[in-house]
């Protein structure tokens, strides 16, 4: 075994061997979580761009299968599947269930056209469409289709990326082979790197039998400053999607750096909109030091919206629910003293670095109140996880939490409060991974670490002030 194994996250998806980036045609179908995944088959860095395969029955326990489409001349990029209920494309057999995959074929530094696949054996060999393209404009740059059964307008949309233009377009189309241009959105928010990987959905508003729609857009590069994924608000009436905040309004899904391109399932189960991503940055991704793999999706999350003193805000909550489970560990009220590391009593040592952790704040004058997560035999390796009252922020520290891969592997990740939201937070670690929900799921902040030290400890913080713990719970991942 390799020694990088130890950063191999446990609960999270990771390809036996090879690269991955983003999360491709995920779908819930006949009792599996399938993802797709960037992928390439024949190495461990970018390249040869193919569909990797793998599902799950509880978003935890992931089963890798073979190469779902390869590549050929053209690159496979992002895209999705959906299910095609009725037969409306009259591809492959009628008398099996038929799954579509529609993604951007790139053909490199040439142009990006959208293709088809089908499948009639569930999603685990797939037939490349001899029609292909069913959606050329002859652009370089246009990508990462993702489609939904609208009912109101009786049709499929496509939301589809022109990257540099900031804009992404919606399509149209009855049977998944002709798609007609509808409208287009963009040019708002936040524009300062490209936009890629958008998803439209439909989104409950928690405490009320309201939805709304809401456009996600993943904008990231290797060079830039990092903006992340951002989300509009607003409707969208079968043909064109409306912001109803103002165009300079920014709103950020995730503020670590290892949070991306994130979309949705399709057909997930009871309607709801669950999504996961991909756990890494461009910034530094060739430098993750892993072998023989490099790349992990994130946790996946439940998506809602909320109404907070600022207005509605994107809710993440992590699936699945660790409420449900009895914690190995839990205690409550109680004070965290200023500048006393309190020693979890019960958790001195975990056995192994996967555990989840849920802390409720009732009180503190601390500039960080959280989460301090030390190396047994070495402690000047750590990472700190937590708010801070005096700026109002939720931060991850990682600047000692092992191998820094690079000079844009950020110590510093910080969200800013949302204000009227409690101040709660749970953290999950996975080894490597470290993925923090604050405030109901309202602040996101995922980030990765690469600690050399094997086993460590968990200490309750409290710095330039007093915290008072309401509860605290910790789950031990098996
Ligand atoms: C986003 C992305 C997509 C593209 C894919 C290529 O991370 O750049 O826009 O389809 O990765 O691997």
């Amino acid at each position: 075994q390799h020694p990088t194994e130890q950063w191999r996250p446990k609960v999270h998806f990771s390809p036996q061997k090879n690269w991955t980036n983003d999360p491709n045609g995920m779908i819930y179908f006949k009792g599996y979580y399938h993802l797709f995944f960037q992928h390439n088959p024949k190495g461990n860095e970018w390249g040869n761009m193919s569909w990797g395969h793998a599902r799950s029955k509880d978003l935890l326990h992931w089963e890798e299968l073979p190469v779902a489409i390869p590549n050929g001349k053209e690159y496979i990029f992002s895209g999705c599947v959906v299910w095609d209920k009725y037969h409306a494309s009259g591809l492959g057999n009628p008398q099996k269930d038929l799954l579509i995959a529609i993604y951007t074929a790139d053909y490199p530094y040439t142009r990006e056209e959208q293709h088809l696949a089908f499948s009639n054996d569930d999603g685990l060999t797939w037939t490349k469409y001899e029609g292909n393209p069913v959606l050329n404009i002859n652009y370089k740059d246009f990508r990462d289709p993702n489609i939904f059964w609208h009912e109101e307008s009786k049709q499929f949309i496509m939301a589809v990326a022109k990257p540099f233009e900031y804009k992404i377009s919606f399509y149209g189309s009855k049977n998944l082979i002709k798609w007609e241009l509808l409208s287009e959105f963009g040019k708002q928010g936040d524009v300062g790197m490209i936009w890629e990987c958008p998803s439209l959905q439909y989104l409950p508003i928690e405490g009320s039998t309201q939805k709304k729609w809401v456009l996600f857009v993943s904008s990231q590069g290797p060079y830039k400053d990092y903006v992340g994924m951002q989300y509009f608000i607003g409707d969208f009436d079968g043909k064109k999607f409306t912001n109803e905040n103002d165009e300079d309004t920014k709103l950020y899904v995730d503020f670590g750096k290892d949070f991306y391109a994130a979309v949705p399932f399709s057909n997930a189960p009871k309607n709801q909109n669950v999504w996961l991503g991909w756990m890494l940055s461009w910034k530094y991704a060739k430098e993750q030091p892993t072998f023989p793999w490099k790349g992990q999706m994130s946790l996946a999350r439940k998506l809602s919206l909320v109404e907070s003193n600022q207005g509605l805000r994107l809710q993440q909550k992590f699936v699945p629910d660790f409420d449900r489970m009895a914690p190995s560990f839990e205690a409550s009220n109680f004070v965290v003293k200023d500048s006393k590391f309190k020693q979890i009593s019960g958790m001195k040592f975990l056995k192994d670095k996967t555990y989840a952790v849920d802390v409720k704040i009732s009180g503190s004058k601390s500039h960080f109140s959280g989460l301090l997560i030390k190396g047994k035999a070495n402690e000047q390796e750590w990472i700190k996880i937590g708010f801070d009252e005096k700026t109002m922020k939720w931060k991850i520290d990682r600047s000692h939490s092992g191998k820094i891969i690079s000079d844009f592997f950020d110590g510093l990740q910080v969200a800013p409060a949302v204000d009227g939201m409690p101040k709660n937070f749970k953290v999950v670690i996975d080894r490597s991974t470290v993925e923090l929900l604050a405030q109901n799921g309202t602040v996101a902040i995922s980030a990765l670490r690469f600690p050399l030290d094997i086993e460590e400890n968990v200490y309750l913080i409290s710095e330039g002030g007093n915290t008072q713990i309401q509860q605290i719970k910790i789950w031990e991942l098996k």
